[in-house]
């Protein structure tokens, strides 16, 4: 069973995708050859300032490491240290009907936030059908905003393989239902672009400020508080304990304790829960090298198996022989 997922390295990583991505892909990696990668070509879509993009890239590779990404255990890799991916790109592309990319929503939603539509952020989705099939993907655990991909990748690829035998494994998506959408401090999901983020690298201060702005109604303290659509419990149930979970939810329905009490106690089970987190984010931090070993390891694993499925993929569609690296 092979598992791969990517993330783009586009801003600093908030709980909605450490919740919704990162502790996913990491509870994976007892199952199954995991590869994850920092998908920096797609970032190029957005990001056009290079020292902006290697401070995301490093930051997202710091952030995945004390996250407990184990390096000895999964492939750990930079997207753009596998340069066959923009090859294979290429080829799906010739097999890629217009009207699939067409339909995606993502480059809809893009361009409705002011992006600029680029050939790129159009063909966004290609890249990523590449990123799969090149590694012979079975898995690809992913946040729901990501599922109409998935389904243009597995098109791609039967069209593919119809046109010019088995080469590509279909994959499957795996979705996380009850970390799927982790809403941001107003409410709505828990975004870079809609300035509600609460990040992994936050200093104490400001993270607990953003907590305690967290959108709450004007219920008075003595009286029994709504559960529905409660921003507290939705994050406090990510982690505590069953148990710590009913209390709070049994204190909401009996009343006398305000909101700003219950965000304490939130802030508090949520910067603890990170406390491991920021021990080896230190630790990281501290030895210069770490990073660019593991990254440069996971890109020679990575790169082996790449370079495998493009010997098939060129003599499948009539190109000469892979060259050398
Ligand atoms: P953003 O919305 O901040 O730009 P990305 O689109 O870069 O985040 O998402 C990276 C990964 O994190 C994806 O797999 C995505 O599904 C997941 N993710 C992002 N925001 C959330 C959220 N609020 N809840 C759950 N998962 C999320
Ligand atoms: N598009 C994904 C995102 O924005 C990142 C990504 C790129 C990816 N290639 C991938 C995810 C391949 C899974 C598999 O979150």
């Amino acid at each position: 069973m092979r598992i791969l997922s990517g993330i783009q390295p586009s801003g600093r990583l908030h709980l909605g995708n450490y919740f919704g991505m990162m502790l996913p892909a990491i509870q994976l990696q007892q199952g199954g050859e995991c590869l994850y990668f920092i998908a920096d070509y797609h970032a190029q879509t957005t990001v056009h300032n290079a020292k902006e993009l290697r401070e995301y890239v490093n930051g997202i590779a710091v952030d995945f490491l004390a996250a407990g990404l184990d390096p000895e255990r999964s492939i750990f890799f930079r997207q753009s240290d596998v340069p066959e991916v923009t090859e294979l790109s290429w080829i799906l592309s010739t097999v890629t009907p217009m009207g699939l990319l067409e339909r995606c929503h993502s480059y809809k939603d893009k361009l409705a936030r002011g992006i600029a539509a680029s050939h790129g952020l159009f063909c966004y989705p290609v890249l990523m059908a590449a990123d799969i099939l090149i590694y012979n993907s079975n898995l690809v655990p992913v946040g729901r905003d990501q599922k109409q991909h998935l389904e243009v990748t597995c098109d791609i690829a039967e069209k593919f393989n119809n046109m010019y035998g088995n080469i590509f494994t279909i994959p499957e998506p795996l979705i996380q239902a009850d970390s799927a959408h982790i809403p941001g401090t107003d409410g709505q999901k828990m975004s870079k672009s809609y300035n509600n983020g609460i990040y992994l690298s936050e200093d104490e201060k400001s993270f607990r400020k953003k907590i305690m702005s967290l959108k709450t109604d004007s219920t008075p303290v003595e009286l029994p508080k709504s559960t529905q659509d409660s921003l507290i419990l939705q994050l406090y149930k990510l982690v505590a304990t069953p148990e710590e979970y009913a209390a709070m939810e049994n204190s909401f329905l009996s009343g006398g304790r305000g909101y700003g009490d219950y965000k304490k106690t939130l802030a508090d089970a949520l910067w603890n829960h990170f406390a491991p987190y920021r021990k080896r984010r230190h630790e990281i931090l501290s030895s210069p090298d770490y990073i660019d070993n593991v990254l440069q390891d996971g890109a020679k694993r990575a790169r082996a198996i790449a370079r495998e499925t493009m010997r098939q993929v060129r003599k499948a569609t009539g190109l000469g022989d892979l060259p050398p690296c």
